[in-house]
């Protein structure tokens, strides 16, 4: 009998065809893993689970006895219990490495689409209001030369920085639970606490990764610290921002606007608040989803799932 894999919200399938003489593969998509019976079934006999954002948490291990590894498609891997997964000796691995520059892209054409006011131009044009010149009420904002102001530099951090200032000669702040020297040297980058990055920043992008920490982390004092004219970017998860928090300073006028592309529910329910102001620009959580960048994600994962599957120690191992 075939070892069994579980593929969950794995788009590019043909990169598991490789393994399909040795391993049987279910894939999964769309579903509610708590609730969808063929999916919790096949949990039993699964040895290997590849794929994004599945939420692996005792209850869900309860019901996999077998499980060797989970190789999450992404870098981020809040969604796994990594601690209750090391207590069962069960392998949890991501893909970082190869995704750092199509994020960074991402997150700073987000921004400008922002500062430009891109969307609601795009829209003005093609639904024929474009009959005049531009009056003061369309107007946008600099960026080049602003200051950027980082929270989390990392690696897509420094890519985003690199940007900032090779592109757009931004002087770049930033906040790290850790000084990053690196990017002081290589951007110019100036450390500092997080309330004088808010305070000091035209543009803060949030790039953290999700954990007890974070969670939160801009709420509304934060917001309140931001410029009256400063743009708020949200690249790293939905949970690190007080939604509420960030609706309230946007219908307060206390930020100009936001750029996001994750949120705390996702996808996001058409009803969120979010969605009706026009100076938020919104995008669906695709940060890496680009052709190429996908390709080497999902490769990654399949070198981390077969890797665990041997008894080899994977490359992107999280657990400590
Ligand atoms: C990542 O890799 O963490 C991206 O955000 C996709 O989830």
């Amino acid at each position: 009998m075939k070892r069994k894999i579980i593929a969950y919200n794995f788009v590019l399938r043909e990169v598991l065809d490789p393994l399909k003489d040795d391993y049987e593969i279910e894939f999964f998509e769309n579903i509610n893993p708590q609730t969808a019976p063929a999916f919790i079934h096949s949990l039993k006999n699964a040895e290997g689970i590849i794929g994004l954002a599945l939420p692996v948490d005792a209850e869900l291990l309860d019901l996999a006895p077998k499980l060797k590894i989970v190789a999450n498609n992404s870098t981020g891997y809040n969604n796994l219990s990594v601690d209750e997964m090391t207590k069962r000796g069960v392998m949890a691995t991501n893909t970082p490495g190869v995704l750092e520059g199509t994020t960074a892209d991402a997150i700073f054409g987000i921004l400008l689409a922002a500062a430009r006011r891109i969307p609601e131009m795009d829209q003005f044009v093609k639904t024929g209001q474009w009959q005049h010149y531009l009056t003061t009420e369309q107007f946008a904002l600099d960026v080049h030369h602003k200051t950027l102001g980082i929270i989390g530099m990392g690696k897509i951090g420094s890519e985003i920085a690199k940007r900032g200032h090779l592109g757009f000669d931004m002087r770049i702040l930033y906040h790290n639970r850790t000084r990053n020297i690196a990017a002081e040297e290589k951007f110019d980058a100036t450390y500092c606490d997080l309330d004088t990055l808010l305070k000091e920043s035209d543009f803060v992008v949030l790039m953290t990764p999700l954990t007890q920490e974070t969670e939160h982390l801009m709420g509304e004092r934060e917001f309140k610290l931001m410029k009256q004219s400063a743009i708020f970017v949200n690249g790293s998860r939905g949970k690190t921002v007080d939604e509420a928090a960030l609706i309230e300073a946007l219908k307060n006028k206390q930020i100009h606007g936001a750029a996001l592309d994750v949120y705390q529910i996702e996808p996001i329910n058409q009803d969120n608040p979010l969605l009706q102001f026009s100076n938020v620009v919104t995008t669906p959580h695709l940060g890496s989803a680009t052709f190429e960048t996908e390709l080497k994600m999902a490769e990654l994962a399949r070198e981390n799932l077969i890797a665990g599957l041997s008894g080899k120690r994977p490359p992107n191992l999280v657990n400590p």
